[in-house]
């Protein structure tokens, strides 16, 4: 149907990072991929998976931006953005099928975990769980598991050993993280990232800047902290939250904490064959920290 090719492009048109069919092809460069053609499959699964997901989300978040462009349900509405994003994972997985049973069954179950973490964000820490601790499990299941399947795509299709694997899913979990920890603080800092800045803010979703504010006792600090936690829907109340949080120390801290986590993903990469892959590999540890947008 001629409308839900143009939906469906919309947001693949918009532009993106493509950094997870990236990890795919840098992870299968650790050996050789079987075809081309599977590579292609691979790379273009996880892509299709990930767009599928920004329907979604932008819809849960009431995101009105993505990629430099209105989002689809700011184009459209709530329901066609649900639909095609519904629409975009059917075709994910009829690619994958064509990949083997393998690839389906670990797409299946980063389905299962990209959901699980959407609803634990969305419920919020038990009274009894550690904030930050429920942030970090929900940052490792919305998009750690992603990036981790991305890496382990590419090592599969190139037929890598189950320890390399295994390190490559440690790998890309890890960085996934790191991933997710800058998008956060670029959410606070940035104006330039094709997405409104303060999203997060303004639908109250936790992030580390906003969770480790809580570990400052001074009256500045405790004065912000109570803003955070407040109403943002107000424009100018958003704005000046914003304003003070990037110039409050917590945001170094937060990015200290970004480039330590980066150092624990490449140590994953100590068990792959060394090599230009291998590098490249690390290099992208220095990117996810260093990032802007
Ligand atoms: C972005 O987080 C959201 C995700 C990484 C995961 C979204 C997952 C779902 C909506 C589950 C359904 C999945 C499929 C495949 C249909 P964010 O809001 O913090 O990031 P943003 O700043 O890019 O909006
Ligand atoms: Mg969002
Ligand atoms: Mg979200």
């Amino acid at each position: 149907m001629p409308f839900v090719t143009e939906a469906a492009r919309h947001v693949i048109a918009a532009g993106g990072k493509r950094f997870r069919p990236l990890l795919v092809i840098l992870a299968s460069a650790l050996g050789t991929p079987r075809s081309a053609e599977d590579l292609t499959r691979a790379a273009l699964v996880m892509e299709l998976t990930h767009v599928a997901s920004l329907y979604h989300d932008d819809v849960m978040d009431e995101a009105d931006m993505r990629r430099g462009a209105p989002s689809a349900n700011s184009v459209w509405d709530n329901s066609v953005a649900i639909l095609v994003g519904d629409y975009l994972f059917a075709r994910a997985s009829d690619i994958v099928a064509d990949l083997g049973v393998d690839f389906v069954r670990l797409q299946a179950r980063t389905f299962s975990r990209l959901v699980q973490g959407q609803i634990a964000e969305t419920l919020g820490p038990a009274e009894d769980q550690d904030a930050v601790g429920a942030y970090l499990a929900v940052v490792a299941d919305k998009t750690g598991s992603l990036i981790a399947s991305s890496a382990m795509f590419g090592g599969m299709v190139a037929g890598l050993p189950a320890d390399q694997i295994e390190a490559l899913a440690g790998f890309g979990e890890e960085l996934g993280v790191v991933f997710q920890l800058s998008d956060d603080i670029i959410d606070i800092t940035s104006e330039s990232t094709g997405k409104t800045p303060g999203t997060d803010l303004r639908e109250g979703v936790a992030t580390l800047p906003t969770l480790m504010l809580a570990d400052y006792d001074d009256a500045e600090s405790r004065d912000l902290l109570r803003l955070v936690e407040g109403d943002l829907t107000d424009d100018a109340t958003l704005a000046e939250t914003l304003r003070r949080l990037r110039e409050h120390e917590v945001i170094e801290k937060a990015r200290a904490e970004v480039a330590r986590r980066a150092e624990v993903a490449r140590a994953h990469l100590a068990v792959l064959p060394e090599g230009m892959a291998r590098e490249a590999l690390s290099e992208l540890c220095d990117t996810v920290v260093t990032r802007s947008v």
